[in-house]
């Protein structure tokens, strides 16, 4: 058993014996389940994440200077915001009395927020409660502060690391996929929330026999897509993993000859009842990959110039953000401009939406099988499954933590009744 999965199990038992027993598990993965997983256990209990990885969390066109936005990620709601160019993230979570401060977001000055309720008023770039409005001298004052995310923007993206205050974050290279950060290569994609657990987005994407479901997409045609119905991986190399000290850490489905055979029949009951696309000039992709901590590498994809690279970030347990980007190496601006041309006429409609809604309704159709937890253990998988095995068994060992009970927040409630609307 890994040393993850082994501090797993009091983990929870110890927050709660720290914090008084007060630590409500509700929503987490019953003991008494994962007692009897026997692969993966610390995946199975990641339904909230890994924690003390980096994670995308929106596009940086999305954030304006000065502007705010109110984020959740792995159950933690936090607070974001542009100062003279930088992204600055902060725990949305009033020190006093653990009001979100996006309820009614209140900036006096361009570095701080003040919390709407009696005042607290906190920096976005250390988080200390630097005043209390309202309040002329208090000793907290200078001596309390905020969690702050780390953040770095990269590729369009910006990514936040969430983890332990006393946790040194790894460089981002070690928690995206290879490739993604390469100078030449120009990203553009959407994000979409997705109603099931992220655990779900990941496995159907690295899933080497969903392709099932893309049999009528109306990318084949556009792209000219040689697409299988199945591809049956062919012994134990079909997948391998990589796990260098010093890089990120994932599985590749191996797709070269001999690894893989595409089928392109269904035979049911001895009648040929279906067909794949058989004849479309690509023959996409040559491997798929995923890495910790939720991110799916397809390359290439859906053209021989294009990769995809896509995130599954937990929102909570229930929910995930799905950003899908697609990064093609582009040597000038005109090339770029091109490529960005390209991908809002033709990617964004057929592959990011067309190709991946087939794959957004199988995950919302898979996620009430799983809703409880039981579903890890009711499941049957079959042999080409093995690769998804091999990622949870990675991702079990590897991963730096698990979102506990402890570092969840009560999700928002919107504020009903604005005063402007109530007469008294
Ligand atoms: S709850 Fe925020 S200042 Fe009191
Ligand atoms: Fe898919």
């Amino acid at each position: 058993m890994s040393d993850i999965s082994v501090s797993l199990k009091h983990s929870i038992a110890g927050a709660n014996a720290r914090q008084g027993g007060a630590v409500s598990s509700a929503g987490f993965v019953d003991e008494s389940i994962l007692e009897r997983v026997r692969v993966g256990r610390a995946y199975v209990a990641a339904k909230y994440g890994f924690r003390n990885h980096w994670y995308p969390a929106l596009f940086g066109a999305e954030l304006a200077e000065g502007e705010a936005r109110a984020l959740t990620l792995l159950g933690e709601n936090i607070l974001v915001k542009r100062i003279d160019g930088a992204v600055h993230a902060i725990r949305d979570r009033c020190l006093h009395r653990g009001v979100p401060l996006s309820t009614q977001l209140e900036c006096y000055t361009r570095n701080t927020v003040t919390c709407w309720y009696h005042g607290f008023t906190y920096r976005f770039d250390d988080g200390v409660l630097c005043a209390i409005a309202g309040t002329k001298d208090s000793a907290v004052v200078g001596r309390k502060k905020l969690h702050v995310y780390p953040v770095v923007e990269a590729k369009g993206l910006v990514f936040v690391f969430v983890g332990d205050a006393d946790f040194t974050p790894p460089p981002l290279a070690h928690d995206v996929p290879p490739g993604f950060l390469d100078d030449e290569l120009v990203v553009r994609g959407k994000a979409r929330t997705v109603a099931a657990n992220w655990r779900i987005g990941a496995e159907n994407g690295f899933d080497s026999t969903h392709i099932f479901i893309h049999k009528h997409s109306v990318l084949i045609e556009d792209a000219d897509l040689a697409l299988p119905l199945g591809l049956q991986p062919q012994g134990r190399h079909a997948f391998k993993t990589s796990v260098s000290d010093d890089g990120p850490k994932g599985v590749f489905d191996n797709f070269g000859p001999g690894e893989v055979m595409p089928v392109f029949t269904a035979t049911i009951e001895g009648e040929e009842v279906l067909h794949g696309a058989m004849h479309g000039g690509n023959r996409v992709p040559q491997d798929i990959s995923m890495w910790l901590p939720c991110a799916l590498r397809v390359r290439p994809w859906p053209v021989p110039e294009l990769t995809q690279f896509e995130w599954y970030v937990p929102i909570d347990g229930e929910q995930h953000l799905y950003l899908q980007t697609l990064g093609k190496r582009c040597a000038n601006e005109a090339e770029a401009a091109e490529f960005d041309a390209e991908f809002q006429r033709r990617w964004l409609p057929k592959a990011l939406d067309g190709f991946n809604d087939d794959d957004v309704w199988a995950r919302e159709a898979t996620q009430p099988f799983y809703a409880d937890d039981s579903g890890w253990l009711k499941e049957q998988l079959f042999e080409p499954d093995g690769n998804i095995v091999e990622w949870r068994k990675l991702a079990s060992a590897h991963a730096r933590g698990i979102q506990a009970p402890q570092h969840i927040d009560a999700p928002r409630r919107p504020r009903a009744h604005p005063s402007t609307e109530n007469p008294s």
